[in-house]
């Protein structure tokens, strides 16, 4: 990836290519001599990454979209096709890089919020390069406090679920370089963390609005307990490619109608 980048060529034109020149070669090893030396990743060495077919702008502003956060998407375009989402705009709280956000709006207009105003700007270029304007809207605010009452067709979260004491333990090139905030919850704890996101997202919802969270390893399970217990029906847990439940979702319940 670090080569094709020097070259400024795709990674299959990289195979088929027969040697490089000096002055490439020089650059190509500054950026293995950085990568090696202090673990900075690729993704901001190169200043982007793709996220559902999307090549995005990253910089230490924001964490890098991982792979299993598409899944996210993939749940949502499926509920769509199935017409099961009410009509009304998307919401993706805690929008990092804008990956979610940028994804979604080919189907909805998305509210894209962040408590950081530096992670926005990323996503605001994100939004700039690939969405046509107005599509996405970047909004800084803490939770979905801003947000309208029942106003939105679906939450999308990819909240900060590690806790102070994993984060100890992380791979240092994810701790030393990745931003603390998209990382580790303001809450003490994962079930505060989820309570709280749970008892904003159903505020916002429109009866029938889903709520799709990306969870941590092994938090599946307590996410979906949570989740019944804040009041969402047709709560699920979904795996990912490994088989670990990645995302957890849920229903904002329709009122019943009334009786006779
Ligand atoms: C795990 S990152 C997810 C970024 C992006 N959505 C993704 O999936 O790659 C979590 C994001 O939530 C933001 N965040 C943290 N606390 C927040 C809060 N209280 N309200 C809104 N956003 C918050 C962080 O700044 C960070 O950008």
């Amino acid at each position: 990836m670090l080569l094709a980048f020097v070259l400024g060529i795709s990674r299959g034109h990289l195979l088929a290519r027969d040697g490089v020149d000096v002055e490439a070669e020089g650059r190509f090893a500054v950026l293995v001599d950085e990568r090696v030396g202090t673990g900075r990743p690729v993704a901001y060495l190169i200043g982007s990454r793709e996220f559902w077919g999307l090549d995005l702008l990253v910089d230490e502003r924001v964490l890098v979209p991982r792979p299993e956060t598409e899944l996210l998407i993939e749940r949502l375009a499926q509920l769509l096709a199935e017409g099961r989402v009410p009509r009304g705009p998307l919401v993706d709280r805690g929008t990092g890089s804008g990956c979610l956000a940028v994804a979604a709006s080919a189907w909805r207009p998305v509210l894209a919020l962040d408590v950081e105003a530096d992670a926005l700007q990323v996503a605001r270029a994100n939004a700039a390069r690939h969405v046509a304007r107005g599509r996405v809207q970047c909004v800084q605010g803490d939770g979905l406090a801003s947000i309208a009452p029942a106003s939105v067709a679906a939450v999308l979260a990819n909240p900060p679920y590690i806790t102070a004491s994993e984060f100890a333990a992380l791979d240092e090139d994810v701790r030393v370089h990745e931003p603390r905030r998209a990382l580790v919850a303001d809450e003490e704890s994962v079930p505060a963390l989820y309570t709280r996101l749970l008892a904003e997202s159903l505020v916002v919802l429109l009866p029938g609005g889903w709520w799709l969270s990306e969870v941590g390893a092994g938090q599946a399970e307590q996410v979906a307990a949570l989740a019944r217990a804040a009041g969402l029906a047709e709560v699920a847990i979904r795996p990912d490619l490994a088989g670990h439940g990645r995302v957890v979702e849920g229903r904002r319940p329709e009122p019943s109608p009334p009786p006779g």
